[in-house]
């Protein structure tokens, strides 16, 4: 079968790799219908991370299911479903209580797994036209059959169900204000999500024309990083006044002035945050990175305000985000047309288009913003 491989930094290729077979009993086999390129494969992409050439990427992953093994009990073959990037057992502490990000068992020595990710386990990713699923009653999300819906359902797998945790890892209630910065992706979700739970005012914070435009048709105020220090233009906006909450959705690679600042987010956050609010933070943050602006950076050491986090007495929520808890309401709200995720779809593309859209999604040009693949057209 096709799969999009990894070669070396800045360069992937469409290969033949084996298909993928019933390994254990719980597995199924999905036939990919639509898989996403994330701005988490960038990182893989651009060689900040330890990840190695030959590695499928893929975490975002939608399709039909085309085989299962002996030990499934409620996936049949020709099922539509959306998986999770998490992998996750359903059985070990984490996953009883919720936090299917941070499953002990299917990663030994580590607490998480994932499709197509460094250090994420032995997981081929589905940006392929098949993939392996494990433990498949589990971490597959059953869709209505057909083809409507295609693009949201896809960004169930992923980026609607993560912004939505940046927004609950920030604190968020009805009727408070938010600032997110990046309106990349996730950011945009984010905002989206925030809107969708009632916010008062949200801010998104980017400076990629295409990405505020996408910011304010959804009703979200933009602001634009590269015009003025971003923290001084929303209390300016608000008349001094700081925000209830924030999210980071941007991560370790964040920039400003054109050049790599991976703490200027979370020192953004502190200040713009009124005292006893909260940060919510889904964008990576790496304890291991090669490309490290400084000795510090490479071991995910970064600079903090500690100080005025504590004397504002603000809290922050972080880490992967357990799509599971998420993904059935999502996808029930998109179905029931209270929600339209896809906006954020820039591109759709088949598989051999993959090298070039990473390569454009990478600079964010061209408008690119959201690449679903559809690798069995
Ligand atoms: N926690 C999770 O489960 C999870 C899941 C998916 C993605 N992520 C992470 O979330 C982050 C965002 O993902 P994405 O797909 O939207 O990626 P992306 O790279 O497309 O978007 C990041 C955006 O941040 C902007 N940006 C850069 N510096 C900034 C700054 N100083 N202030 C404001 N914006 C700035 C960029 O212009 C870009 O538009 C990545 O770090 C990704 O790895 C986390
Ligand atoms: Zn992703
Ligand atoms: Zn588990």
């Amino acid at each position: 079968m096709k799969a999009v491989v990894y070669v070396d930094p800045f360069k992937v290729a469409v290969r033949d790799v084996e298909d993928p077979k019933i390994l254990h009993p719980n597995d199924a086999i999905v036939k990919i219908t639509t898989t996403c390129i994330c701005g988490s494969d960038l990182h893989m992409y651009e060689g900040r991370t330890a990840a190695q050439p030959g590695i499928v990427f893929g975490h975002e992953n939608m399709g039909i299911v085309s085989e299962i093994g002996s030990g499934v009990s409620k996936l049949k073959v020709g099922d539509r479903v959306v998986m999770p990037f998490n992998v996750a057992c359903g059985h070990c502490r984490n996953c009883e209580s919720g936090y299917s990000a941070f499953c002990t068992e299917v990663n030994p020595g580590f607490a998480g797994g994932a499709y197509g990710y460094v250090a994420m386990g032995p997981y081929p990713g589905g940006q392929a036209q098949y993939l392996r699923v494990p433990w498949a009653d589990f971490n597959a999300l059953r869709l209505p059959a057909g083809t409507e819906h295609e693009a949201d359902f896809a960004l169930l797998a992923d980026i609607f169900p993560t912004g939505w945790h940046g927004v609950s890892l920030s604190g968020f209630q009805p009727g408070e204000s938010i600032a997110v910065f990046g309106a990349g992706p996730v950011g945009l979700m984010s905002a989206y999500s925030a809107i969708l739970r009632g916010a008062s005012e949200v801010y998104s914070v980017d400076h990629v024309p295409e990405r505020l435009d996408k910011a304010l048709s959804i009703g979200a105020i933009p602001v634009n990083f590269d015009q003025a220090d971003p923290v001084d233009q929303i209390l300016q906006m608000r008349h001094g006044n700081m925000v209830d909450r924030a999210v980071d959705a941007v991560g370790y690679q964040a920039v400003e002035k054109g050049h790599e600042v991976p703490n200027t987010v979370l020192s953004a956050m502190v200040r713009v945050v009124r005292a006893t609010g909260g940060l919510g933070v889904p964008g990576l943050y790496v304890p291991s990175d090669p490309g490290g602006v400084d000795v510090h950076a490479k071991e995910g050491y970064l600079m903090f305000p500690v100080g005025k986090f504590f004397e504002k007495g603000l809290s922050m929520g972080t880490g992967q985000c357990n799509v599971k808890h998420y993904n059935r309401y999502l996808r029930d709200m998109i179905i029931g047309q209270r929600a339209k995720p896809s906006f954020v779809v820039s591109h759709e593309i088949p598989i051999d288009e993959a090298p070039v859209a990473y390569e454009k999604f990478d600079k964010r040009i061209e408008g690119y913003t959201k690449v679903l693949i559809h690798p069995n057209v």
